[in-house]
């Protein structure tokens, strides 16, 4: 019989992505809800190893579903990638009687929390929260919605300045080693060409396709660029490639950088991490451990962290295509 869960630790770890405060408040409402003790854990595995906890009741999560960012904070910790670190992280679990641990993150976070379970055989659920989207077993990671519709108004705003001035433009997004945010949002920000990681365009089919965007009468392009793409040169050096060998352009770079995590979570963000909250409670209160809730056709379900993790995403085929089309 596995031991009753009477008090649920919440930690944000990782880039922070936003619906990740929408999420604590979810997993603190579900715990006051069915009557269980929470406890906020700061700066992720940093603060667990330190033993910085904070009670957490339905109130003191009250104003936050709106809000970028993660009132618990975040942290990338090198001590937890250490036995003796995880060592003192379980025994700091131990000494405030927390039973059980929700790790809202993304790869990284949930390799250390599969680990820490496997060693100690403590109960841990993940809820996917980063803006790159590139964790199986979820169709949006928490974040990524929100991600993909600052990104949009980004592109909006250059294209107005790139078409009052007949200019050409590599934008940058995030993404890490994946595609998903420049995919979707190059084609809803009409971009010219799109570059990721998934698919080598290669240089001569980007010259090719932005002389025939000329001749078709286009008079400012943008090229959306995934900051993992591989076309084997740096956005900068792209420019000075268009600018070596093609006439005739004036071309601009802008790399949108880490504004693209911050800011209010979208409604569908917010829902998801309200969702996802109420599913990892409710899982660690069945008994059921090592998963990683997700949203796969409408539904909340359960991965195994190992397969969410040891996964990789897939680029949707359809949309590449829809892209294609589009830049004609
Ligand atoms: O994983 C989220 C992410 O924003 C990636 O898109 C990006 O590559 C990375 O984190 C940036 O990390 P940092 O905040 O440490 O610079």
């Amino acid at each position: 019989m596995p031991k009753a869960i009477k008090k649920i630790g919440v930690l944000t770890s990782g880039g922070d992505s936003p619906g990740m405060n929408a999420a604590i408040r979810s997993v603190v409402r579900t715990c006051a809800y069915h009557n269980v003790e929470c406890i906020g854990i700061y700066r992720g595995y940093e603060g667990l190893i330190e033993g910085d906890f904070q009670i957490m009741d339905a109130r003191s999560v009250r104003g936050i579903i709106n809000k970028g960012g993660t009132m618990l904070k975040s942290a990338r910790s090198k001590e937890f990638r250490t036995t003796a670190g995880r060592q003192i992280a379980f025994q700091k679990l131990s000494e405030a009687g927390i039973d059980a641990l929700v790790i809202i993150g993304g790869d990284g976070s949930f390799t250390g929390g599969m680990i820490f379970n496997e060693e100690f055989d403590f109960p841990v659920i993940g809820i996917p929260g980063t803006i790159d989207n590139d964790i199986v077993g979820t169709s949006h990671t928490l974040g990524f919605d929100t991600a993909l519709n600052t990104v949009v108004d980004a592109i909006d705003k250059i294209r107005d300045t790139a078409s009052s001035h007949n200019r050409l433009f590599f934008v940058e997004v995030m993404g890490r080693d994946v595609g998903h945010i420049a995919l979707n949002v190059g084609i809803a920000g009409g971009a010219e060409e799109i570059l990721i990681p998934e698919e080598d365009l290669g240089l001569d089919r980007l010259v090719e396709s932005l002389n025939r965007s000329r001749k078709s009468g286009k008079t400012s392009s943008i090229v959306v660029v995934a900051e993992g793409d591989k076309i084997g040169k740096n956005i900068f050096e792209l420019k000075d490639y268009v600018d070596q060998n093609m006439e005739g352009y004036d071309v601009r770079v802008s790399v949108l950088g880490h504004m693209q995590r911050g800011g209010p979570p979208s409604c569908f963000d917010r829902v998801l991490a309200s969702r996802m909250g109420v599913k990892a409670v409710e899982s660690l209160l069945e008994g059921k451990t090592n998963y990683m809730v997700g949203l796969l056709n409408g539904v909340m379900e359960l991965t195994p962290l190992e397969m969410a993790i040891k996964g990789k995403t897939k680029i949707n085929l359809e949309l590449l295509r829809v892209s294609d089309i589009m830049s004609t």
